[in-house]
């Protein structure tokens, strides 16, 4: 992949392209794709806009159809934390039900593209239930470390679709840490999707969709954070698009977290928070305590002029069950986090009443039901 290299994201430092540096081998911060000056979008374009991607599209694609998600009005919703206008973009009618699959197509061609035959992966779900699936497709072999509490609708669905799972006791910590431990002790690919530049990538679909809809860019994205690979490749996104005047301005981006484990929330609010802090919560796809983009996410709140805010587990509940009875949107506890704190943000007057707000609605509610 000529046209690619690897940036760190603390150093600056370039980097040849390639599945096996996962973190920037001067520094040790994680890198993103960059594209060389004289690389065009290549045979690639979404929503009918042209895009840089990192591999070639013809022969290498591992799509499932992923993206193109819905957006639709959420008008009870709106009325409810006092504003005129929210909408929800459906990211868990994504083939494995939810957004990862936008990271993991792109992380999967690459590795076709590379001839990789055997990846790691450690996940609390979603995101190992979307590399089983496309490494399956692939033709890849996916070893899948997943917390032993992780949700059973989860652990079956990264079963299912085939991957060599492995379950592992003890804190999420713990999980990455067996993961690491085993791609490095076989000299395997980690194919993480909180460090896999590669998986940034196919998160910035998002964003092309928003620009090629019909109402564009909205005032304000909120997105449930944990690792952040949404937030940050939705990001890039519109600074592509902004870049190639497809848009004339950036959305502020919000980044919603549990109260239990808050790293961004509390460094965003100049608190110090630690591991030590976490507490169990029910948003178990954003309980990553020591998120290694963490500085990247903080930076793009800063920029985009927007907040980040914990909310507790209670009122993470109440809107799981009012979206699925009042809108008919059924997500996962995670995935509600982020009306909870549009509540939070609307009633702080973060966000104006005529301001136009886009949820993004992360995982399918199948996979993490409510207590009933
Ligand atoms: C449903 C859902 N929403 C949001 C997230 C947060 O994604 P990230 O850790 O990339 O911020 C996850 C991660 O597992 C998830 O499963
Ligand atoms: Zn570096």
């Amino acid at each position: 992949m000529p046209h690619v290299r690897l940036k760190c994201t603390a150093c600056d430092g370039l980097h040849d392209s390639s599945m096996n540096t996962i973190q920037c081998p001067d520094c040790g911060a994680p890198l993103d794709v960059f594209y060389e000056s004289d690389c065009q979008s290549g045979d690639h374009t979404w929503a009918g806009i042209p895009i840089p991607m990192p591999y070639h599209q013809a022969e290498h694609s591992a799509t499932l159809g992923e993206g193109n998600t819905p957006v639709v009005p959420v008008n009870w919703a709106a009325k409810e934390v006092g504003l005129r206008s929210v909408e929800a973009k459906l990211e868990y009618m994504n083939p494995t039900g939810s957004f990862k699959d936008r990271g993991t197509a792109v992380m999967m061609s690459v590795a076709k593209e590379l001839g990789v035959t055997e990846v790691v992966e450690d996940s609390s779900g979603n995101a190992g239930a979307s590399v089983s699936a496309y490494a399956g497709r692939a033709g890849i072999t996916a070893h899948v470390f997943a917390p032993a509490n992780a949700p059973e609708a989860k652990l079956q669905q990264i079963r299912v679709y085939g991957a060599q799972t492995h379950s592992i006791e003890g804190p999420r910590e713990a999980t990455t840490r067996a993961a690491i431990d085993y791609y490095q002790q076989r000299g395997l690919v980690y194919a993480s999707h909180n460090l896999s530049p590669y998986f940034l990538e196919g998160t910035k679909t998002f964003a092309y969709e928003l620009a090629a809809g019909p109402v564009g860019v909205p005032d304000h994205v909120i997105i449930p954070v944990g690792n952040g690979a949404l937030f940050i490749g939705a990001w890039k996104g519109f600074q592509e698009l902004l870049a190639a005047g497809r848009i004339d301005r950036m959305p502020r981006m919000h980044a919603i977290q549990a109260d239990g484990v808050m790293p961004v929330a509390a460094a965003f609010a100049g608190d110090s928070w630690t591991l030590e802090d976490s507490k169990p919560t029910i948003a178990g796809g954003i309980s990553v305590a020591t998120p290694p983009r963490k500085q990247q996410v903080l930076d793009i709140l800063r920029a985009s002029g927007g907040r980040s805010v914990a909310v507790d587990d209670e009122s993470i509940v109440r809107w799981q069950k009012a979206l699925a009875s009042r809108e008919g949107i059924y997500c996962e506890p995670t995935s509600a986090a982020a009306f909870a704190g549009l509540q939070r943000l609307a009633e702080e007057s973060h966000i104006a009443p005529e301001d136009r707000a886009l949820v993004a609605v992360t995982g399918f509610g199948l996979k993490d039901a409510p207590p009933v």
